[in-house]
């Protein structure tokens, strides 16, 4: 007689919805008055930023744009502008061009399957699985560093997760997930909240773990990484840097500023001109015909 198949993982599922429940932290995307459209606004600007800074952004975002036709009507200068300081200013951009077909494609509101998701600027692979997951309660992986450093730790006894591997991650993590639906959900999360507060890549907190018994890594002795280290980006003297300087002129300014302003604020002449003819290309910046610079306009 075949075995009936078990929910894939209980062992590691009971025990981390459990610290989910009890240790996660109230942060509003996860509220159940959040809508799509927050959910979906709330995975751009922490794909590359970290919570605490992305707190105020996403407060105000939504109280300016509550509903994809409110920033689809917006100049994306304004989107960009409020922006501030998160960084990657073209989520913002690609944000508004979003809103623009969410309105005009699905009437305004956010379709809730990954491949239509998939369909929308901005959202890649990560992102429409999120969506898909946290604001509709979908049944897919989501798979961001933090859950592939859990898992390649619980599941796989490794100390790092290695080189991303889109389809085989996916599958790593689909194998945890448990059938009902938002369960399978809050199993993607809490994955995430673990590998945020618990399971951090350097000095991870394993006395408070809660799979700490049934971890793989733990139960081989806790092995060093012999793998390839991956470098921490740099970011001081790097054009993205000079970009964000740049950006910051033109954000700080009620309207066109003068290229000197721009000047200012890098001495290398060579370096500057390439950031800032980077941000025209990317539409982050508006070269105006009488030489003064501005946010882009009116789409
Ligand atoms: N909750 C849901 N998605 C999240 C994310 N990307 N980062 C932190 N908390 C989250």
């Amino acid at each position: 007689m075949p075995r009936e198949p078990r929910e894939p993982g209980p062992e590691l599922v009971d025990p981390l919805l459990d610290w989910y429940a009890a240790s996660a932290r109230d942060l509003p995307w996860r509220r159940p008055d959040a809508s799509p459209w927050a959910v979906l606004v709330s995975e751009v600007m922490l794909q590359q930023t970290p919570v605490a800074r992305v707190l105020p952004a996403y407060e105000s975002w939504l109280t300016r744009w509550p509903h994809p036709a409110d920033l689809a009507a917006a100049e994306p200068g304004d989107a960009v502008r409020a922006w501030g300081r998160l960084g990657y200013p073209r989520r913002a951009l690609r944000l508004c061009e979003c809103a623009v077909q969410v309105r005009d494609r699905f009437a305004g509101e956010l379709p809730d399957d990954v491949d239509t998701l998939l369909t929308l600027p901005g959202v890649g692979a990560y992102t429409a699985r999120a969506v898909a997951a946290f604001a509709f309660g979908a049944r897919v992986p989501v798979v961001d560093t933090n859950v592939r450093r859990v898992v390649a730790r619980a599941v796989d006894g490794a100390a790092q997760a290695g080189p991303p591997a889109v389809t085989r991650d996916l599958a790593a993590v689909e194998r945890l997930l448990p059938a009902a639906p938002a369960r399978a959900a809050r199993v993607s999360v809490a994955l995430m909240e673990l590998g945020a507060l618990v399971c951090t890549a350097r000095a991870p907190r394993c006395a408070q773990c809660p799979l700490r018994s049934r971890c793989a890594w733990q139960r081989a002795g806790a092995p060093a990484w012999s793998g390839p280290v991956a470098r921490t980006q740099r970011f001081a003297g790097t054009d993205r840097e000079v970009r964000g300087r740049l950006m910051a002129v033109l954000r700080d300014a009620e309207g066109p500023v003068a290229k000197d302003a721009l000047d200012l604020v890098w001495r290398d002449d060579v370096q500057r001109e390439r950031a800032l003819d980077s941000l025209a290309v990317d539409g982050l910046v508006d070269p105006r015909p009488d030489g003064t610079y501005a946010l882009p306009g009116p789409r």
